[in-house]
């Protein structure tokens, strides 16, 4: 059976993010299946606003050019985002837009994101748990080439909804983050077999 490989992150960058501790139960479900994860803070990439003039410079920041890598190499995503004002954060957008960019001529355009395949979920203190921002998401990835399953997994009232080592207390809830990443990993492993 292939081992397939999955990049998990949050759009938040705080550190008590109730999305990195999404990222993180969702990552150690994929591990349990067999899955490669990664999981990437995206506050220790240390991204710069995305600015042409400054890629015309400098290149793609480090930070960028290890998340783009470290796609690139992957067969799946797991996001786990906040939404702001009903859509992505910024954080989350300027990644996607760092990662979006060419470093070599010959390079195949959104090598970090053309063909894979991404599980979905969010976390907001909010009844819809951040539902919203999750549409936009799948809109932005399947403009960029990214295959996102039709099921995703929201975390309403983020604030009372895990323990104090990061699990989630909804037993139905940590079936529903399995029940992602299993169709994740299987799907990865369907299509690399
Ligand atoms: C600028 C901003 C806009 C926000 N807009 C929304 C929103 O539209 N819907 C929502 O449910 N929560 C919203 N929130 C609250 C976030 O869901 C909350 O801060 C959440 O904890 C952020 O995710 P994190 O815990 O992973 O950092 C907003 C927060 C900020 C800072």
């Amino acid at each position: 059976m292939s081992q397939p490989k999955i990049v998990a992150f949050a759009g938040s960058l705080r550190a008590g993010s109730y999305n990195k501790k999404l990222a993180a139960l969702a990552a150690e479900a994929a591990r349990a299946e067999g899955a490669e994860v990664v999981v990437v803070d995206l506050r220790d990439l240390a991204l710069p606003l995305f600015d042409e003039d400054l890629e015309a410079a400098t290149g793609l920041p480090e930070g960028a050019a290890k998340l783009k890598a470290l796609m690139r190499d992957s067969d799946g995503l797991i996001i786990a985002s906040p939404e702001y004002n009903s859509s992505v954060t910024a954080a989350l957008k300027n990644a996607l837009d760092w990662a979006s960019r060419a470093e070599a001529k010959d390079e195949p355009p959104l090598a970090a994101f053309r063909g894979k395949v991404a599980a979905l979920c969010s976390a907001s203190p909010g009844a819809l748990g951040g539902l919203r921002g999750l549409v936009t998401l799948r809109s932005i990835l399947g403009n960029v080439g990214v295959l996102s399953l039709p099921d995703q997994v929201c975390i309403p009232a983020a604030h009372e909804a895990f323990t104090d080592d990061g699990r989630l207390k909804d037993e139905r809830k940590t079936r529903q983050v399995s029940a992602l990443v299993n169709h994740l990993v299987g799907t990865l492993r369907k299509l690399n077999p």
